[in-house]
């Protein structure tokens, strides 16, 4: 039995659909249960960013989660696949008016990825102050409470309607399967038989 922990929304019901590709059946969460159990797996709805920790504690074997949640916490995981889905880019916006000056001492970043943030300016050499929110980042500009956001852009979209611009990319991220290390030497078999499938059935091709 593999137990996986996937991210509420859209990701977990694609991953679902991967899964029904391979099995050749459906696997559906009754109304607002939380675990799906099956003969082979027992599926776990997490928020997003708690999935690393369910399989960091052994709660789950394995996971599915955004390359930007597995690189702003940084913990002892196995990254085993990109699965190519839920496709987006943590970008650095700012109003359209405004411009980003690398020479203006303690810029302020609002946004819910500290880390990858920090890193990125650190990286850059520029001095930043970093506010850390939970959502709804786009408002933060436009309130004048900092100079520009670290955020995900999927479409574009929220960025637009709110009079802001991607003014440079950090990185590109999408979903992986992730796995816990001790669950990858004690299920090892299981849980290799069900990479090759989801690797077949998310490129196309074995390699
Ligand atoms: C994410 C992200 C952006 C938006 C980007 O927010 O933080 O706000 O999606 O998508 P778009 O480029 O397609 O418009 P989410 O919906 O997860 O909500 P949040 O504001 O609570 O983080």
């Amino acid at each position: 039995m593999i137990t996986v922990a996937l991210p509420k929304g859209r990701i977990a019901e694609e991953t679902l659909g991967l899964f029904e590709k391979i099995f050749d059946k459906k696997f559906i969460f009754e109304d607002r249960k939380l675990i799906l159990k099956d003969k082979e797996f027992t599926f776990l709805l997490v928020r997003n960013q708690d999935v690393p920790t369910y399989v960091l504690h052994g709660a789950a074997d394995i996971g599915v989660v955004g390359l930007d949640v597995l690189e702003e916490k940084e913990l002892d995981l196995i990254d085993l696949l990109d699965l190519q889905i839920g496709k987006c880019k943590v970008c650095v916006g700012m109003k359209n008016e405004d411009k980003l000056d690398p020479n203006k001492p303690g810029i302020k970043i609002a946004t819910k990825m500290e880390n990858i943030a920090r890193k990125y300016f650190s990286s850059k050499a520029m001095a930043t102050t970093i506010i850390k929110l939970y959502g709804s980042i786009e408002l933060a500009p436009l309130v004048g409470m900092c100079d520009a956001i670290v955020d995900i852009v999927e479409t574009g979209t929220t960025m637009k309607q709110n009079g802001l611009k991607v003014v440079e990319t950090i990185m590109h991220s999408s979903a992986h399967l992730i796995a816990n290390k001790n669950s990858f030497i004690s299920k090892k078999e299981e849980i290799l038989k069900l990479y090759d499938e989801l690797y077949k059935v998310c490129n196309g091709k074995m390699h």
